[in-house]
Protein backbone atom coordinates (compact mmCIF):
# COMPACT_ATOMS: atom_id res chain seq x y z
CA UNK A 1 0.00 0.00 0.00
CA UNK A 2 2.98 2.10 1.09
CA UNK A 3 4.42 1.34 -2.73
CA UNK A 4 1.55 2.60 -4.19
CA UNK A 5 0.53 5.50 -2.77
CA UNK A 6 4.39 7.09 -3.14
CA UNK A 7 3.81 6.01 -7.32
CA UNK A 8 0.78 7.48 -7.14
CA UNK A 9 1.95 10.90 -5.76
CA UNK A 10 4.69 10.73 -8.14
CA UNK A 11 2.42 10.16 -10.27
CA UNK A 12 0.02 12.76 -9.87
CA UNK A 13 3.41 15.33 -9.61
CA UNK A 14 1.71 16.01 -5.63
CA UNK A 15 5.50 15.13 -4.52
CA UNK A 16 8.99 14.40 -6.64
CA UNK A 17 11.28 11.42 -5.62
CA UNK A 18 14.08 13.58 -3.91
CA UNK A 19 11.11 14.95 -1.29
CA UNK A 20 10.67 11.00 -0.24
CA UNK A 21 12.63 8.91 2.43
CA UNK A 22 11.91 5.88 2.95
CA UNK A 23 12.28 3.14 5.41
CA UNK A 24 12.18 -0.49 3.90
CA UNK A 25 13.56 -3.64 5.17
CA UNK A 26 13.26 -5.82 1.98
CA UNK A 27 15.84 -5.52 -0.35
CA UNK A 28 13.84 -6.14 -3.52
CA UNK A 29 11.38 -3.39 -2.55
CA UNK A 30 14.39 -1.03 -1.80
CA UNK A 31 15.41 -1.74 -5.60
CA UNK A 32 12.17 -0.80 -6.80
CA UNK A 33 11.94 2.53 -5.03
CA UNK A 34 15.80 3.26 -5.64
CA UNK A 35 14.23 2.78 -9.87
CA UNK A 36 11.87 5.13 -9.57
CA UNK A 37 14.33 7.55 -8.11
CA UNK A 38 13.50 7.63 -4.19
CA UNK A 39 17.16 9.07 -3.04
CA UNK A 40 16.62 8.83 0.73
CA UNK A 41 15.92 5.23 1.25
CA UNK A 42 16.66 4.21 4.70
CA UNK A 43 16.52 0.24 6.45
CA UNK A 44 14.45 -1.50 8.97
CA UNK A 45 12.81 0.88 10.90
CA UNK A 46 13.00 -0.80 14.59
CA UNK A 47 16.88 -0.73 13.61
CA UNK A 48 17.33 3.17 13.15
CA UNK A 49 15.16 3.78 10.18
CA UNK A 50 12.76 5.40 11.96
CA UNK A 51 14.96 7.93 13.53
CA UNK A 52 16.23 8.74 9.81
CA UNK A 53 12.57 9.47 8.86
CA UNK A 54 11.63 11.47 11.77
CA UNK A 55 14.46 13.50 11.01
CA UNK A 56 13.92 14.19 7.58
CA UNK A 57 10.63 14.32 7.03
CA UNK A 58 8.10 16.84 8.65
CA UNK A 59 4.81 14.07 7.28
CA UNK A 60 5.44 10.17 7.99
CA UNK A 61 3.50 8.22 6.77
CA UNK A 62 3.19 4.40 8.27
CA UNK A 63 2.52 1.68 6.12
CA UNK A 64 3.48 -1.60 7.69
CA UNK A 65 0.87 -4.35 8.34
CA UNK A 66 -0.89 -3.53 11.77
CA UNK A 67 0.46 -6.59 13.19
CA UNK A 68 4.04 -4.98 13.21
CA UNK A 69 2.47 -1.13 14.47
CA UNK A 70 3.72 -1.60 17.70
CA UNK A 71 6.96 -2.31 17.21
CA UNK A 72 7.53 0.83 14.67
CA UNK A 73 5.32 3.27 16.93
CA UNK A 74 8.12 2.05 19.75
CA UNK A 75 10.91 2.88 17.41
CA UNK A 76 9.35 6.02 16.17
CA UNK A 77 8.22 7.41 19.56
CA UNK A 78 11.73 8.92 20.96
CA UNK A 79 12.01 11.08 17.36
CA UNK A 80 8.86 11.92 16.55
CA UNK A 81 7.18 15.70 17.84
CA UNK A 82 4.63 17.79 17.71
CA UNK A 83 6.50 19.47 14.13
CA UNK A 84 5.48 16.15 12.46
CA UNK A 85 2.26 15.06 11.21
CA UNK A 86 2.13 11.36 11.29
CA UNK A 87 -0.96 9.23 8.79
CA UNK A 88 -1.31 5.61 9.60
CA UNK A 89 -3.26 3.22 6.56
CA UNK A 90 -3.15 0.33 8.55
CA UNK A 91 -6.43 -1.42 9.39
CA UNK A 92 -7.71 -1.49 12.95
CA UNK A 93 -5.24 0.81 14.70
CA UNK A 94 -7.02 3.49 16.12
CA UNK A 95 -5.93 6.90 16.63
CA UNK A 96 -5.77 6.24 20.60
CA UNK A 97 -3.45 3.54 20.54
CA UNK A 98 -1.37 6.08 17.79
CA UNK A 99 -1.45 9.01 20.10
CA UNK A 100 -0.99 7.25 23.00
CA UNK A 101 2.36 4.76 21.57
CA UNK A 102 3.89 8.39 20.27
CA UNK A 103 3.32 10.93 22.99
CA UNK A 104 1.14 13.94 24.13
CA UNK A 105 0.39 16.41 21.38
CA UNK A 106 1.46 14.17 18.25
CA UNK A 107 -0.42 15.12 15.21
CA UNK A 108 -1.43 12.22 14.21
CA UNK A 109 -4.82 11.05 10.64
CA UNK A 110 -5.62 7.54 9.98
CA UNK A 111 -6.37 7.21 7.11
CA UNK A 112 -7.94 3.96 5.06
CA UNK A 113 -6.76 4.11 1.40
CA UNK A 114 -7.20 1.66 -1.60
CA UNK A 115 -4.29 0.39 -4.12
CA UNK A 116 -6.03 1.62 -7.24
CA UNK A 117 -4.59 5.06 -5.70
CA UNK A 118 -1.46 3.46 -7.60
CA UNK A 119 -2.91 4.72 -10.71
CA UNK A 120 -5.07 8.18 -9.25
CA UNK A 121 -8.47 6.07 -8.68
CA UNK A 122 -8.28 5.38 -4.88
CA UNK A 123 -11.33 5.72 -2.66
CA UNK A 124 -9.87 7.05 0.52
CA UNK A 125 -11.15 8.15 3.83
CA UNK A 126 -9.41 9.40 6.86
CA UNK A 127 -10.25 10.41 10.42
CA UNK A 128 -8.83 12.96 12.10
CA UNK A 129 -6.77 13.03 15.70
CA UNK A 130 -7.31 15.15 18.45
CA UNK A 131 -4.09 17.40 18.09
CA UNK A 132 -4.27 18.28 14.29
CA UNK A 133 -4.68 21.48 12.86
CA UNK A 134 -7.08 22.66 9.79
CA UNK A 135 -3.61 23.00 7.57
CA UNK A 136 -2.98 19.05 8.79
CA UNK A 137 -6.20 18.13 7.33
CA UNK A 138 -5.78 20.23 4.12
CA UNK A 139 -2.54 18.24 3.90
CA UNK A 140 -4.15 14.85 4.47
CA UNK A 141 -6.91 15.90 1.40
CA UNK A 142 -3.98 17.06 -1.02
CA UNK A 143 -2.52 14.18 -0.75
CA UNK A 144 -5.11 11.95 -0.97
CA UNK A 145 -6.82 13.42 -3.33
CA UNK A 146 -4.15 13.21 -5.60
CA UNK A 147 -4.40 9.83 -6.28
CA UNK A 148 -7.79 9.39 -6.00
CA UNK A 149 -11.46 10.47 -4.35
CA UNK A 150 -11.35 11.17 -0.41
CA UNK A 151 -13.88 11.55 2.52
CA UNK A 152 -13.08 12.59 5.96
CA UNK A 153 -15.32 10.40 7.99
CA UNK A 154 -15.86 9.92 11.69
CA UNK A 155 -13.00 7.77 13.09
CA UNK A 156 -15.91 4.51 14.21
CA UNK A 157 -16.42 4.58 10.28
CA UNK A 158 -13.29 3.49 9.29
CA UNK A 159 -13.39 -0.33 10.46
CA UNK A 160 -16.73 -0.18 7.56
CA UNK A 161 -14.66 1.93 5.34
CA UNK A 162 -11.91 -1.11 5.39
CA UNK A 163 -14.20 -3.70 5.09
CA UNK A 164 -15.51 -1.83 1.80
CA UNK A 165 -13.56 0.70 -0.05
CA UNK A 166 -10.01 -0.84 1.76
CA UNK A 167 -10.49 -4.48 0.93
CA UNK A 168 -13.46 -3.76 -2.53
CA UNK A 169 -10.61 -3.62 -4.87
CA UNK A 170 -10.23 -7.40 -4.00
CA UNK A 171 -13.85 -8.29 -4.73
CA UNK A 172 -14.45 -6.35 -7.99
CA UNK A 173 -11.06 -8.23 -9.72
CA UNK A 174 -13.16 -11.57 -8.22
CA UNK A 175 -16.25 -10.24 -10.32
CA UNK A 176 -13.87 -9.21 -13.38
CA UNK A 177 -12.63 -12.62 -13.35
CA UNK A 178 -15.65 -14.15 -13.00
CA UNK A 179 -17.12 -12.42 -15.47
CA UNK A 180 -14.69 -12.68 -17.97
CA UNK A 181 -14.64 -16.43 -17.30
CA UNK A 182 -18.09 -16.21 -18.66
CA UNK A 183 -17.59 -14.45 -21.46
CA UNK A 184 -15.09 -17.26 -22.31
CA UNK A 185 -17.88 -19.89 -21.67
CA UNK A 186 -20.39 -17.78 -24.38
CA UNK A 187 -17.30 -18.30 -26.73
CA UNK A 188 -15.21 -15.18 -26.57
CA UNK A 189 -11.25 -15.18 -26.60
CA UNK A 190 -9.85 -15.16 -23.13
CA UNK A 191 -8.47 -11.41 -23.59
CA UNK A 192 -11.08 -9.99 -25.28
CA UNK A 193 -13.44 -11.46 -22.19
CA UNK A 194 -11.37 -9.53 -19.86
CA UNK A 195 -10.52 -5.97 -21.69
CA UNK A 196 -14.32 -6.34 -22.09
CA UNK A 197 -15.43 -6.97 -18.52
CA UNK A 198 -12.75 -4.53 -16.96
CA UNK A 199 -13.76 -1.51 -18.74
CA UNK A 200 -17.40 -3.08 -17.98
CA UNK A 201 -16.68 -2.46 -14.48
CA UNK A 202 -15.10 0.78 -14.57
CA UNK A 203 -17.40 2.36 -17.07
CA UNK A 204 -20.42 1.58 -14.70
CA UNK A 205 -18.47 3.14 -12.05
CA UNK A 206 -18.19 5.77 -13.49
CA UNK A 207 -21.74 6.46 -14.76
CA UNK A 208 -22.38 6.16 -10.90
CA UNK A 209 -20.64 9.94 -10.74
CA UNK A 210 -23.23 11.05 -13.73
CA UNK A 211 -22.11 11.84 -17.34
CA UNK A 212 -19.14 14.18 -16.05
CA UNK A 213 -17.57 10.62 -13.99
CA UNK A 214 -17.33 13.30 -10.50
CA UNK A 215 -15.14 14.86 -9.12
CA UNK A 216 -12.36 14.01 -6.78
CA UNK A 217 -14.04 16.13 -3.97
CA UNK A 218 -16.38 14.94 -1.65
CA UNK A 219 -18.25 17.82 -1.55
CA UNK A 220 -19.13 17.82 -5.16
CA UNK A 221 -20.56 14.15 -5.09
CA UNK A 222 -23.95 14.45 -7.33
CA UNK A 223 -24.23 10.46 -7.62
CA UNK A 224 -26.79 8.27 -9.52
CA UNK A 225 -28.74 5.81 -7.91
CA UNK A 226 -27.52 2.61 -8.85
CA UNK A 227 -30.78 1.14 -9.20
CA UNK A 228 -32.12 3.50 -11.17
CA UNK A 229 -28.92 2.85 -14.20
CA UNK A 230 -29.75 -0.65 -13.72
CA UNK A 231 -33.53 -0.25 -14.28
CA UNK A 232 -32.21 2.26 -17.44
CA UNK A 233 -30.38 -0.90 -18.93
CA UNK A 234 -32.67 -4.11 -18.31
CA UNK A 235 -35.53 -3.48 -21.31
CA UNK A 236 -38.63 -5.95 -20.78
CA UNK A 237 -38.15 -9.73 -21.66
CA UNK A 238 -34.11 -8.47 -23.00
CA UNK A 239 -31.14 -10.01 -22.25
CA UNK A 240 -30.21 -7.74 -18.80
CA UNK A 241 -32.94 -8.62 -17.54
CA UNK A 242 -32.53 -12.43 -18.04
CA UNK A 243 -28.82 -12.12 -16.26
CA UNK A 244 -29.90 -9.70 -13.31
CA UNK A 245 -32.70 -12.62 -12.38
CA UNK A 246 -29.77 -15.01 -12.43
CA UNK A 247 -27.20 -13.36 -10.24
CA UNK A 248 -30.20 -12.45 -7.83
CA UNK A 249 -31.31 -16.25 -7.72
CA UNK A 250 -27.65 -17.05 -6.46
CA UNK A 251 -27.85 -14.48 -3.94
CA UNK A 252 -24.90 -12.24 -5.26
CA UNK A 253 -26.42 -9.12 -3.70
CA UNK A 254 -26.25 -10.91 -0.08
CA UNK A 255 -23.33 -12.13 -0.85
CA UNK A 256 -21.62 -8.56 -0.99
CA UNK A 257 -23.03 -7.40 1.54
CA UNK A 258 -21.67 -9.72 3.99
CA UNK A 259 -18.45 -9.85 2.28
CA UNK A 260 -18.09 -5.71 3.33
CA UNK A 261 -19.57 -6.59 6.85
CA UNK A 262 -17.35 -9.45 7.48
CA UNK A 263 -14.14 -7.89 6.78
CA UNK A 264 -15.39 -4.69 8.39
CA UNK A 265 -15.68 -7.18 11.86
CA UNK A 266 -12.17 -8.78 11.25
CA UNK A 267 -10.53 -4.96 10.61
CA UNK A 268 -12.50 -4.52 14.33
CA UNK A 269 -10.77 -7.54 15.66
CA UNK A 270 -7.85 -6.46 14.58
CA UNK A 271 -7.87 -3.52 16.35
CA UNK A 272 -9.07 -4.79 19.58
N1 LIG B 1 -3.14 -3.84 0.73
C1 LIG B 1 -4.22 -3.08 0.73
O1 LIG B 1 -5.05 -3.15 -0.18
C2 LIG B 1 -4.44 -2.10 1.85
C3 LIG B 1 -5.52 -1.20 1.76
C4 LIG B 1 -5.68 -0.26 2.78
C5 LIG B 1 -4.81 -0.25 3.86
N2 LIG B 1 -3.81 -1.17 3.92
C6 LIG B 1 -2.92 -1.12 5.09
O2 LIG B 1 -1.61 -0.92 4.59
C7 LIG B 1 -0.69 -1.54 5.47
C8 LIG B 1 0.29 -2.37 4.66
O3 LIG B 1 -0.39 -3.41 4.03
P1 LIG B 1 0.21 -4.06 2.71
O4 LIG B 1 -0.82 -4.98 2.19
O5 LIG B 1 0.74 -2.99 1.82
O6 LIG B 1 1.41 -4.90 3.34
P2 LIG B 1 2.88 -5.18 2.76
O7 LIG B 1 2.86 -5.28 1.28
O8 LIG B 1 3.42 -6.33 3.56
O9 LIG B 1 3.66 -3.88 3.11
C9 LIG B 1 4.16 -3.63 4.40
C10 LIG B 1 5.52 -3.04 4.23
O10 LIG B 1 6.02 -2.67 5.50
C11 LIG B 1 7.39 -3.03 5.54
N3 LIG B 1 7.85 -3.19 6.92
C12 LIG B 1 7.37 -4.04 7.86
N4 LIG B 1 8.09 -3.89 9.00
C13 LIG B 1 9.01 -2.94 8.75
C14 LIG B 1 10.04 -2.35 9.51
N5 LIG B 1 10.27 -2.73 10.77
N6 LIG B 1 10.81 -1.39 8.94
C15 LIG B 1 10.59 -1.00 7.65
N7 LIG B 1 9.65 -1.53 6.87
C16 LIG B 1 8.87 -2.48 7.42
C17 LIG B 1 7.41 -4.34 4.82
O11 LIG B 1 8.72 -4.67 4.49
P3 LIG B 1 9.16 -6.23 4.21
O12 LIG B 1 8.61 -6.50 2.85
O13 LIG B 1 10.60 -6.18 4.28
O14 LIG B 1 8.52 -7.06 5.27
C18 LIG B 1 6.52 -4.03 3.64
O15 LIG B 1 7.26 -3.35 2.64
C19 LIG B 1 -1.47 -2.38 6.44
O16 LIG B 1 -1.46 -1.77 7.71
C20 LIG B 1 -2.86 -2.42 5.86
O17 LIG B 1 -3.85 -2.46 6.88
C21 LIG B 1 -3.59 -2.06 2.94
Amino acid sequence: MGEALIRGFLRSKVSSPGRICVSVRDVERQDALERIGIGSIFGDATDGGSKEVAQFSSVILLCTKPQAMTEVLQSLAPHVTSEHLVISVAAGITLQTLESALGEGVRVVRVMPNTPALVQCGASAYALGKNVTARDADIVDLLLSSVGFCIAVEEKQLDAVTGLSGSGPAYVYLMIEAMADGGVMAGLPRETALALAAKTVAGAAQMVFGDDGGSNSSSALGMVHPGVLKDRVASPAGTTIAGLAELESSGVRGAFIRAVSRAAQRAKEIGS
